[in-house]
Parts: C-alpha cells; sequence; structure tokens
C-alpha cells in the first residue's frame, strides 16, 4: 500500500478488478503458506493482540491464499470495511477515495517462492496479511478510513508528500506500547521477513514517542530497514489526532522547514529506546534522496 503510481486512473472504478481466486495455483498457496508459517513464528511474542485477533475472526490462516468474498464476509461485519482487488501500485487520489470508502486495496499476485524476501511492489501477502488483520478492530478500522479523508484533502493543497510520512510511520512501520512490551503493528514489518527480525532482534533502531509534528517533517527511505520507528500507546490515539489536527495549516508550516533525516534524535523526542545505530551508520552516504 503506497501513493506511488504505476497506474494513472484517477477513478477508483478503472483501478478495481477481480481478485480471480480460482486462478491461484497450488504452488501459489504453497507460497502463502512458507510465509505465513515464517512470519507467524518470526512475529511471535512480538506482534501486538489486536493484530492477532483479527487475523484469528477474520480466519486468516496458513491453508490457502484468503479469498477476498469469505474475508469480506466477516470483515464488513465486524467494521464495514471490505478488501477489493487492484492491480498494484494506484494514483494517490483513488487510493485515498477507497480508504474513505472503507475499501482496502490489495493486489492480487503473490511473489515467487524463489524470491520470498524480493518485492518490487506489494503483493496479496503484504497486503492481506500484513495490513487486512487490524481492519477487523474497530478503532484502527476508523483510522484508516479518516486517513483516507485527510488524504482527499491533502491532494487538493500539496500535502500528499507530508500524509506518506504519517502511513510510513504508523500503517506501514508503527510499534504500539503495551504493558509487557514495544510490539509490532506496522503492516511492513509484519509482513516482512527482514524488517521484523531487525525489530525485534537488532538494537540498532531507535524507538521514539509518536508526535504527529515530528512525524510530518520526518524523512524516510523506502528500500531498507527504518532507524527510526514510532511508537503509539493505542489506536484511538491516532484516530483522536486526525479529527484534532488542522492538516492543511501543518502542510504549510513544514513545507517552508526543513525535514528531519529518520537518524536524529530531536531534543524534544521522547525516547522509548535509543538505538546503537550499527546498522544504518552507513546509510546517509549510499542512499538516495528521502521521501
Ligand atoms: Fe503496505
Amino acid at each position: 500500500m503506497s501513493g506511488h503510481a504505476v497506474l494513472t486512473a484517477q477513478r477508483v472504478e478503472d483501478c478495481v478488478i477481480d481478485q480471480a481466486w480460482e486462478r491461484y495455483s497450488a504452488e501459489d498457496h504453497a507460497t502463502w503458506r512458507i510465509l505465513f508459517e515464517r512470519q507467524r513464528e518470526t512475529v511471535k511474542g512480538h506482534v501486538c493482540r489486536e493484530y492477532l485477533d483479527g487475523l484469528e475472526v477474520l480466519g486468516i490462516g496458513p491453508e490457502a491464499i484468503p479469498d477476498f468474498q469469505r474475508t469480506n464476509a466477516t470483515l464488513k461485519r465486524l467494521t464495514g470495511w471490505e478488501v477489493v482487488a487492484v492491480p498494484g501500485l494506484i494514483p494517490s487520489r483513488p487510493f485515498f477515495q477507497m480508504l474513505a470508502d472503507r475499501q482496502f486495496p490489495a493486489g492480487t499476485f503473490i511473489r515467487s517462492r524463489a524470491q520470498l524476501d524480493y518485492l518490487e511492489e506489494p503483493d496479496i501477502f503484504h497486503d492481506v496479511f500484513g495490513h487486512v488483520p487490524l481492519l477487523a478492530n474497530p478503532a484502527y478500522a476508523d483510522y484508516m478510513n479518516e486517513y483516507g479523508r485527510i488524504g482527499l484533502v491533502a491532494c487538493e493543497c500539496k500535502g500528499v508528500k507530508f500524509l506518506a510520512r504519517l502511513n510510513w510511520y504508523t500503517i506501514e512501520f508503527g510499534l504500539i506500547r503495551k504493558p509487557e512490551s514495544v510490539q509490532i503493528y506496522g503492516a511492513g514489518i509484519v509482513s516482512s521477513y527482514g524488517e521484523a527480525k531487525y525489530v525485534v532482534d537488532n538494537p540498532s533502531a531507535n524507538f521514539l514517542a509518536f508526535d504527529v509534528h515530528r512525524v510530518l517533517r520526518t524523512g524516510y527511505y523506502i528500500d531498507d530497514l527504518q532507524a527510526t520507528y514510532f511508537v503509539i500507546d493505542r489506536f484511538e490515539d491516532l484516530f483522536d489526532l486526525l479529527k484534532q489536527t488542522d492538516f492543511a495549516a501543518l502542510y504549510d508550516r513544514y513545507r517552508a522547514q526543513p525535514d528531519y533525516t529518520p537518524f536524529e534524535i530531536r531534543p524534544e523526542d521522547v525516547i522509548i529506546r535509543q538505538g546503537t545505530g550499527d546498522y544504518w551508520r552507513s546509510f546517509p552516504a549510499t542512499k538516495s534522496r528521502l521521501k
């Protein structure tokens, strides 16, 4: 899920396709199983309960690639959301429109078994294993819905770049503080072997308390592990924040100010874990431009 455009269609109806579930091969389902079982093991004890509850209630398991029709029967009843098949990354406007209508755009193809860790764009494992379970949680579902509505406004006032950072540091790579530990909820971590291992086992990254101003100003690299993750306390807080923030004013303000890199810790940051920085110390010299 991302705003980077492959299609140029600006209307939702031109982005929607049929999942054609019956066309998945035995090999496709076998790949799903391998990915599912590996990730379940990797994030065990480190992913938030709301995510695991979603997997269970939606019946998303290792047996086969989920059939959207069946998933949607439950999902719609729980939170009004449905998963809708799209051919790949879609442009910002129809993307936000779908979220605003409680439709989650999901890719239908699955990576090959030979390339379990390599993804040029999100496949069905990322989109469904990563994103869909939390859509069964009412508070998270409301946040995604409101994010879509704010995204539509952002399209009108040149704010998509800033809002993409909010997506990146919450929906894709967010962490949540629980009494037992800091846990994973971001789909980009949940669905990625490398990123999940890194979050769980590697002390390099910073964990900072989530702050919307900080996040809107912090760039990111799309092609490597994160140097900094932002930690929320409750999904309800994210929704309230969207309701209470005048985003258009923030885009205007932050457009005129320099971006932060994901490497720095600011004096006003609340540090939950200060990373060693070992993994990413060589990044700035080798990376292309921050998003
Ligand atoms: Fe995604």
